[in-house]
C-alpha cells in the first residue's frame, strides 16, 4: 500500500496561561501538556476528549488564533514545513480551512450571504454562495438575514458553507454537529469525508464518536490535554478490546448502545 503523505503534525504541544489573580499575583494554568497528532492527505482523524480536555486549543493553535495570553510550545509541521505564525495567517481560509464551534465566530453585522462569498474568487462568489446554500437546505432569502434571525442549526450550516473553498489541503472541524438534524449532519458527515477523499487532511473534532466512526479512519483520544492514544476507528468496536488505553475503552463502554457502564472518570463526558 502507498505511504500517504502527512499533511499535518503536532508534536508535544505544550500550551499555557498566565492569568492574574489577586492585584499582580499570577498563577500559571497549563491545559495542554503533551499532546501529538498527526493526519495524512485523504484521511479524517477524530479527535475525541471529555469536555475541558484540550481540543478547541489544539485547533485554534493550528490555526494561530489562540488567545494573546496563551504561550505555545511545540512544533507543528504542514506538508513537511514547520507551520509558523506568519503561515498560518497565510494559508487560513485558504488551503486549512476552519469550522469553529461556536457560531459567534460569524459576524453580527454581516448578512450570512454575504459570510459565505468571503474568499470565494469574486467572479462566481454570487453562483458559488447559491450553490452552498442549496446543498445544506438553506433557503435563498436566508441569505439576506443577520446571524441572529437564524436558529443555531440554521447557523451551523452557514459556518460550513464557509468553509468550502477550492484547493483545501487542511480541514479542522471542532464540534460541527452539534443541535443539527439528522439530515443535515449526515450531509456534513459526508462532505468531510468527500474533502478526504479529494485528497484533504481532516480533523474532525467531536464528542460524538458514533457519528464521527461512520467516516474517520482514525481516532485520537485526549484526556487533560494529553494524547493517550491514537488508534483505527475499527479498533471501536465490540467490547473495545483492542483499544489500547483502559480510558478509550472507558469512554466507549460508557455509550447506551453499549455496556453503559460508566466508568467515575467518564463522567463529565456524558
Ligand atoms: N483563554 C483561556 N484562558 C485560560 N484558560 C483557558 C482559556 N481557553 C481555554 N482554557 C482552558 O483550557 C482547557 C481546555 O479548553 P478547550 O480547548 O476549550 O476544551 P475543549 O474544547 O476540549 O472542551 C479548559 O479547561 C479551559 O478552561
Ligand atoms: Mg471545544
Amino acid at each position: 500500500m502507498k505511504e500517504s503523505k502527512q499533511i499535518l503534525s503536532v508534536e508535544n504541544l505544550k500550551i499555557c496561561f498566565t492569568q492574574y489573580v489577586k492585584g499582580l499575583k499570577t498563577r500559571r494554568i497549563t491545559p495542554i501538556e503533551s499532546l501529538n497528532v498527526s493526519i495524512n492527505a485523504g484521511e479524517i482523524m477524530a479527535v475525541i476528549g471529555a469536555s475541558g480536555s484540550g481540543k478547541s486549543l489544539l485547533a485554534h493553535a493550528i490555526l494561530g488564533i489562540l488567545p494573546g495570553n496563551a504561550l505555545c510550545e511545540g512544533d507543528i509541521t504542514y506538508c513537511g514545513q514547520p507551520l509558523t505564525e506568519e503561515k498560518k495567517i497565510e494559508l487560513r481560509g485558504k488551503e486549512i480551512s476552519f469550522i469553529p464551534q461556536s457560531v459567534n465566530y460569524l459576524d453580527p453585522l454581516m448578512r450570512v450571504s454575504e459570510q459565505v462569498k468571503i474568499g470565494l474568487p469574486k467572479k462566481d462568489a454570487d453562483k458559488q454562495q447559491k450553490e452552498l446554500f442549496h446543498r445544506y437546505g438553506l433557503k435563498e432569502k436566508d441569505g439576506e438575514l443577520y446571524p441572529f434571525q437564524l436558529s443555531g442549526g440554521m447557523l451551523r450550516r452557514v459556518l460550513f458553507a464557509t468553509s468550502i473553498r477550492d484547493n483545501i489541503k487542511l480541514v479542522i472541524a471542532d464540534e460541527p454537529t452539534p443541535g443539527i438534524h439528522p439530515e443535515a449532519l449526515s450531509t456534513i458527515l459526508n462532505q468531510l469525508r468527500a474533502f478526504a477523499d479529494d485528497g484533504a487532511a481532516v480533523m474532525l473534532i467531536t464528542h460524538d464518536i458514533v457519528s464521527a466512526l461512520t467516516v474517520c479512519d482514525r481516532v485520537t483520544v485526549l484526556k487533560d490535554g494529553k494524547t493517550i492514544e491514537t488508534t483505527m476507528a475499527e479498533n471501536f468496536s465490540a467490547d473495545g478490546r483492542h483499544l489500547q488505553h483502559w480510558y478509550s475503552r472507558a469512554l466507549w463502554n460508557a455509550l447506551p448502545q453499549n455496556s453503559f457502564s460508566v466508568h467515575e472518570e467518564v463522567e463529565a463526558w456524558l
